[in-house]
């Protein structure tokens, strides 16, 4: 079948990577793509938003599937609106990427479907003095969110009660525009992160991909601000399997279930970032589509063909088909601009390495005639497969180290932490 993926980021390309393998796939088109996935299919100059033109466009090239990198594009009904075709979309409707596009509608379907979460209130201009009082009978820090997209930036946590109710007038007043004309204020959880992937059929059927840890925060050490994901390691030393079986019976059956119970269509993925409080895994969030960088790791564990999976979801029916997941483990590390997550140059030319055990794969690049220059905070993400998580990561770095273009940064820290706790444990 011709399939159009939509994106452009290094998670599109890892995606790209994988179904360009597949012996199911016949055509591959990124729209719009960056500097590197045009390696695994051809580039296209469309907005995923702009729904009529990919219409169009897959109409002229039988088009067959549409995969959703972004969640844009689901947020604003991409589902919805190739409802009346013949083309498959993976992913949710509108209704169901509601899970990521409102936070109040998602700590209320938690709330609904007892899963477990952290407490909350939601509250808006006209509650805003309700909203301080709530603060005022929380404990330190606080946990303030926008209620809608903010391109991962939505999330305050602050120390200081009065900065706190500050904040939270500054969301309301504008902050992040509309996103933030409800603010999500909630109780701080505890504990570890980690990204659990589930492709779901919307009729019941579900599967658990490899699950993965990512490391948000620019700075060594997990410090400095927020970054949409500096690298990402899977397994994840800590969802073993008695972990995984209480995230499959307190989160990811009811999940499933409470969608069909409210008549919302779902078939794509389910990303949900968890935390491990103490044993207990809790929802921290739902997005509605693969996450990045963690896609960039847990595509080299997946085995088995991805294509059929994709298609068998966006039909409805899983039925018996298998996911295999490599024993292996795989790391990516992301590779990015001086000054991200704030501003920085682009059109730094880039030279990679000529060889690499490494994968590389392109986030933010683009070619400018036959020169690779950077266009993004992230530029380019080296993930890397071996035995161990320790070794994935010693090929990743020594590839991160061999990139080359002016003002490059990387966290040399990547999976520390875990490799900290597998040693705990032995
Ligand atoms: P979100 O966009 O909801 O994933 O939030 C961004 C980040 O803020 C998360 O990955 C967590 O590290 C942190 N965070 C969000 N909610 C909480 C919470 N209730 N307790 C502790 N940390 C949180
Ligand atoms: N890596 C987190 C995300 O994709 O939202």
């Amino acid at each position: 079948m011709n399939i159009l993926l939509l994106g452009s980021g290094g998670r599109e390309s890892a995606l790209a990577w994988k179904i360009s393998q597949s012996k199911s796939c016949s055509k591959l088109f990124i729209a719009p793509g960056n500097g590197g996935t045009d390696s695994y299919g051809e580039n296209v100059a469309i907005s995923p938003l702009d729904f009529d033109a990919i219409k169009q466009f897959c109409n002229q090239n039988s088009i067959e599937m549409i995969v959703v990198g972004n969640e844009d594009p689901l947020v604003a009904g991409i589902w919805d609106y190739f409802q009346s075709t013949d083309i498959l979309v993976v992913g949710p409707s509108k209704a169901g990427a509601a899970l990521e596009g409102s936070k109040d509608f998602a700590k209320a379907f938690m709330t609904r479907h007892a899963i477990p979460t952290a407490a909350y209130r939601s509250f808006t201009a006209d509650t805003v003095a309700e909203g301080e009082a709530f603060l005022r009978s929380l404990k330190a820090p606080y946990v303030l969110k926008a209620d809608g997209l903010a391109a991962g930036k939505g999330v305050l946590i602050i120390d200081n009660i009065d900065q706190a109710c500050a904040s939270l007038r500054e969301m309301l007043g504008g902050m992040f525009g509309a996103s933030s004309a409800t603010v999500v204020i909630e109780e701080f959880l505890s504990g570890i992160e980690c990204s659990v992937f589930v492709l779901t059929d919307g009729n019941g059927g579900y599967r658990v991909l490899p699950v993965a840890k990512d490391y948000k925060r620019i700075g060594e050490g997990d410090t400095g601000p927020n970054t949409g994901g500096m690298g990402a390691v899977s397994p994840v030393v800590f969802a073993n399997d008695e972990f995984m079986q209480k995230v499959t019976s307190r989160i990811i059956e009811p999940t499933i279930k409470g969608l069909k119970e409210e008549g919302i269509t779902y078939r794509g993925f389910i990303f949900l970032g968890l935390i491990n409080v103490g044993g207990e895994p809790m929802v921290i969030e739902y997005n509605v589509r693969m996450g990045d960088p963690e896609t960039e790791a847990v595509m080299l564990r997946i085995d088995s063909d991805l294509v059929p999976l994709l298609k068998a979801a966006a039909e409805g029916n899983l039925g018996d088909l298998p996911l295999e997941i490599s024993k292996q483990a795989a790391v990516t590390v992301m590779v990015v601009s001086g000054g991200y997550p704030g501003s920085y140059p682009k059109g730094k030319a880039i030279t990679l390495p000529a060889a690499s055990e490494s994968i590389l794969f392109h986030a933010g690049t683009r070619r400018e005639a036959e020169q690779l220059v950077t266009s993004g905070g992230r530029v380019i993400s080296v993930s890397s497969k071996a035995d161990t998580v320790e070794e994935a990561l010693k090929l990743s770095f020594a590839t991160a180290e061999a990139i080359e273009f002016e003002g490059k940064y990387f966290r040399h820290d990547i999976g520390a932490d875990l490799l900290r706790l597998a040693n705990d444990d032995k």
